[in-house]
């Protein structure tokens, strides 16, 4: 099987985020074939488009850390039935200057977890909506809304829970099988 190279964004800026353990959990439970590495958000300013002449340097960073994956992964809250501010800005920044927009033709998935039942379904609509402007091939199924429980994922990022270790890590295997399907559609480097 191919490997490839995965950039996971954390939609929460909280210390104690649900959804980065719940990105931990997932970095352990890709295959091997998945080189997990997370792109970090929280340095980012606030997006306009006077920077487009010159981003600053955390901006730059971002979009160079896409482009050098293969592959990005959203493990986001919902937050008021949206995704987090902090997020948006930083799609913003990376869809941006007009004509490169770092997700374009980059395979994504999107996944979250939060206490309520419904597990950030909201949200992740709309994350969709978003990536599909930005031009992202998106991975449909397995669709995942993950109800967070205390104790469902320890501190070192083991999930507890047996049935949704298994059903994360197909999840993970899945995302695998997408990226392969994208790429295999269109190599890496094949232009449009
Ligand atoms: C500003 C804000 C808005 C929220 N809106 C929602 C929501 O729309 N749906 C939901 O299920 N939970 C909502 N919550 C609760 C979050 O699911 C909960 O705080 C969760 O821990 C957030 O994930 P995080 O810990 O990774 O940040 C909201 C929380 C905050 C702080």
């Amino acid at each position: 099987m191919t490997a490839y190279t995965v950039g996971y964004f954390v939609g929460s800026l909280a210390r104690e985020s649900i959804n980065r353990k719940l990105a931990v959990a997932l970095t352990r439970l890709a295959p091997a074939e998945l080189r997990m590495r997370e792109i970090p958000i929280g340095d980012l300013p606030l997006y306009s488009y006077d920077y487009d002449a010159d981003y600053p340097p955390s901006a730059r960073a971002l979009k160079d850390a896409i482009a050098a994956v293969d592959a990005v992964l959203f493990v986001t809250p919902e937050y008021n039935r949206s995704i987090p501010g902090a997020l948006k800005n930083a799609i913003d920044w990376a869809s941006r200057p007009y004509g490169q927009n770092s997700f374009t033709r980059k395979p994504s998935a999107v996944i979250g977890t939060s206490p309520g039942k419904i597990g950030t379904a909201v949200g992740q609509q709309h994350l969709r909506s978003i990536l599909s402007f930005c031009n992202s091939p998106q991975m449909n199924a397995i669709e995942a809304y993950i109800q967070f429980e205390p104790g469902m994922i320890s501190a070192n990022g083991d999930v507890t829970v047996a049935s949704t270790r298994d059903f994360l890590r197909s999840y993970m295997a899945e995302f695998h099988g997408f990226i392969t399907r994208v790429y295999t559609a269109l190599p890496r480097g094949g232009g449009a």
